[in-house]
């Protein structure tokens, strides 16, 4: 990757060598216990009608975080396939699975989601969480789930809109902007999430919805999914922030989570699209 600005995706690439494999495990681990991920994977199953006996396909599983709740809603007369390019992360998900004995309904595969290997209308639904934000070709990657999809059968797309993120509190604001700021520019697709309804459309998919499961986050902590530590040291090393000043506005977060201050929005939503019936 040519352009030094672009600190986002490359990161996803199978077996990259940008940051630490151990401490992107972390961070998908905890985001995926925080809002938004984990509160758009609980209304997941609120708007995907997934049922026992069920084939379905979460395409960028990465650790694989959805795959026990989809086996379990599929039971064993069901199939889930978890696919992913990154070998170690799908090692992480085969652990999680097996934990969870379920083995027998989970079958994990290395490949990429844009070129998979399975005939068409292989599956009842097929799903992807944060993946298309860092696609190529996001439209081109839903005409792939379309694909492999039934007829009659489901496409769901999990992403954010990192544009929509707006942060309030006892802070420096203007470092802080500075920071989301970069955070996008880092990102392939940053607005994947509400160009989905249309991305859908131009995929084929009809009946579409979009749902969006906004999260207001209030703790520090809990920021930790916009990597704002990582992104305010580039801006530093671009010379756009001061060290003191990126410090300053750091601890300013701790501090406003801490007096009850800091209010973060993040638009997030879930996409959902029929496979139209065969002709
Ligand atoms: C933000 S993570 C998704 C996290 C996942 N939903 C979870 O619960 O762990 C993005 C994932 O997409 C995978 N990925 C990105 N591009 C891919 C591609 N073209 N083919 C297969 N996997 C891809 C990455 O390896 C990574 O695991």
């Amino acid at each position: 990757m040519s352009d030094k600005s672009f600190v986002g995706s490359p990161r996803w690439s199978p077996g990259s060598t940008g940051a630490p494999r151990a401490e992107l495990i972390e961070f998908l681990e905890r985001a995926g216990r925080a809002s938004p991920a984990r509160d758009a994977a609980e209304r997941w199953f609120d708007v995907v009608p997934l049922r026992q006996g069920q084939r379905v396909i979460d395409a960028g599983c990465g650790i694989g975080l959805m795959l026990p709740r989809f086996a379990r809603a599929v039971g064993s007369s069901g199939h889930v396939v978890g696919l992913d390019h990154a070998e170690d992360l799908l090692e992480r998900a085969r652990e999680r699975v097996h934990a969870e004995a379920l083995d027998a309904v989970v079958e994990l595969r290395g490949g990429d989601i844009n070129r998979m290997d399975f005939p068409a209308g292989t599956f009842d639904i097929a799903t992807t969480e944060r993946v298309l934000m860092h696609q190529e070709d996001p439209t081109a990657t839903l005409r792939e789930l379309r694909r492999i999809v039934k007829p009659g059968g489901f496409v769901v797309a999990v992403e954010p809109d990192l544009r929509c993120c707006r942060l309030d509190g006892n802070v420096d604001l203007e470092a802080i902007q500075l920071m989301l700021e970069r955070l996008v520019k880092g990102v392939r697709n940053p607005s994947v999430g509400s160009e989905l309804y249309r991305r859908m459309h131009e995929a084929g998919l009809v009946e579409r919805k979009l749902v969006p499961v906004s999260a207001i986050i209030t703790r520090a902590e809990d920021l930790h999914f916009l990597r704002l530590r990582e992104t305010s040291r580039k801006l530093v090393e671009d010379g756009l922030l001061s060290q003191e000043r990126m410090l300053g506005a750091l601890a300013g977060l701790e501090e406003s989570s801490r007096e009850g201050t800091l209010a973060c929005f993040v638009g997030y939503f879930i996409a959902v699209g029929r496979v139209p019936e065969a002709l």
